[in-house]
């Protein structure tokens, strides 16, 4: 699928922008342009950008979605370097802004093409200062849009991975992925990757009070809980599980869904290299997402019974879980 719209400040355009569509079915031929309306804009944009969007009836069909109110409206997520938070240089590693600019992002791309960034450098701040400037002629800036551009390619790979290996919750815990893309802008250099997924029409558990919780059903918490074990023997590690903006119940009023979004900062198996010093058994002790839901449950005052927990610690026989999960540290305290 490919995407072509002006801008991506959809801030400003939310209100009034519609996207052309190229529906990429694998046959040329049959390639057709659709047009999507957006509507909203989920603020504040970090690593991507979300936007609500409708969907002609003519998409709907060619995505195979039912035809149902929801089934209309979709999520659009963009991870476009050029609006990435990393800019504003407020992070440890980033200290001082670092402007889009269209020079320094086209620059970047031809020595991107032309092999003169190594592959191999991780992004952090050696990625920086590592380059010999001189030997290859690289500015900063041009640095700069590299990192940002990889920064951003890593959570689109990371999210679609993630929602790749988790096909079995999708439109259950987690919402559906409909179809992938590239977006192409008018004066930009690149064209940077979407997912179009699933509208859930729903609240975040950030966004209730702590009566409100309490009139959730109690096995929805269930439910998410389960979906978190699952998570990593599907070979994903969410990472973002605590952030409570993370979890969305559908419908608001009187939720019979729970759902995990947001896989942006996930770990997948698949990335960890088999000889890799910390191997996906650790990684996935140290991140484990079902324990810090559990935690910050308990913070909440959301009961998980003992008689879930105890079902879901079987499954984790393994003796290097046992050593680290919570559950039995408590039961021995
Ligand atoms: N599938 C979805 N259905 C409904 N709202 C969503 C969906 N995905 C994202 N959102 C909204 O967009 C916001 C940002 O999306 P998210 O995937 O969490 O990206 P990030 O936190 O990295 O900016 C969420 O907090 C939520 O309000
Ligand atoms: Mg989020």
């Amino acid at each position: 699928m490919r995407i072509v719209m002006q801008d991506t400040d959809i801030d400003t355009l939310a209100s009034v922008a519609s996207f052309d569509l190229a529906l990429d079915t694998g046959d040329t031929n049959t390639a057709s342009i659709f047009s999507v309306l957006a509507i909203k804009s989920f603020l504040p944009h970090t690593k991507s950008q979300t936007v609500l969007v409708r969907l002609p009836p003519h998409l709907v069909t060619a995505l195979h979605l039912s035809d149902s109110y929801c089934d209309h409206l979709a999520v659009f997520k963009i991870y476009d370097p050029c609006h990435l938070n990393n800019r504003q240089g407020k992070g440890p590693l980033i200290r001082s802004p670092h402007p889009w600019r269209l020079e320094a992002e086209a620059l970047a791309l031809k020595n991107r093409q032309l092999g003169r960034y190594a592959n191999n450098k991780r992004l952090n701040r050696n990625f920086v200062t590592d380059i010999d400037f001189k030997k290859t002629g690289v500015t900063g800036e041009a640095i700069w849009e590299e990192h940002f551009y990889r920064l951003s390619q890593k959570c689109y790979t990371k999210e679609r991975k993630a929602f790749e290996c988790l096909k079995e919750l999708q439109g259950i815990s987690v919402p559906r992925m409909y179809a992938t893309g590239c977006v192409s802008l008018d004066n930009r250099a690149i064209s940077p990757p979407f997912i179009l997924m699933e509208y859930i029409d729903g609240i975040s558990l950030a966004q209730l009070d702590s009566l409100q919780i309490h009139n959730i059903p109690s096995h929805l918490f269930e439910r998410l809980y389960f979906a978190c074990h699952r998570f990593p023997e599907l070979g994903v590690a969410h990472n973002d599980i605590s952030n409570t903006t993370n979890i969305l119940f559908s419908p608001a009023q009187a939720p019979v869904r729970a759902i995990v979004i947001d896989f942006g900062h996930a770990t997948l198996e698949s990335e960890i290299p088999a000889d890799a010093e910390v191997g996906w058994q650790l990684e996935l002790i140290r991140r484990h997402d079902a324990s810090i839901f559990f935690r910050k449950m308990e913070r909440l005052s959301v009961v998980i019974p003992n008689s879930i927990v105890e079902s879901q610690e079987q499954v984790l026989s393994n003796p290097s879980y046992c050593s680290l999960s919570p559950f039995r540290q408590r039961a021995a305290d």
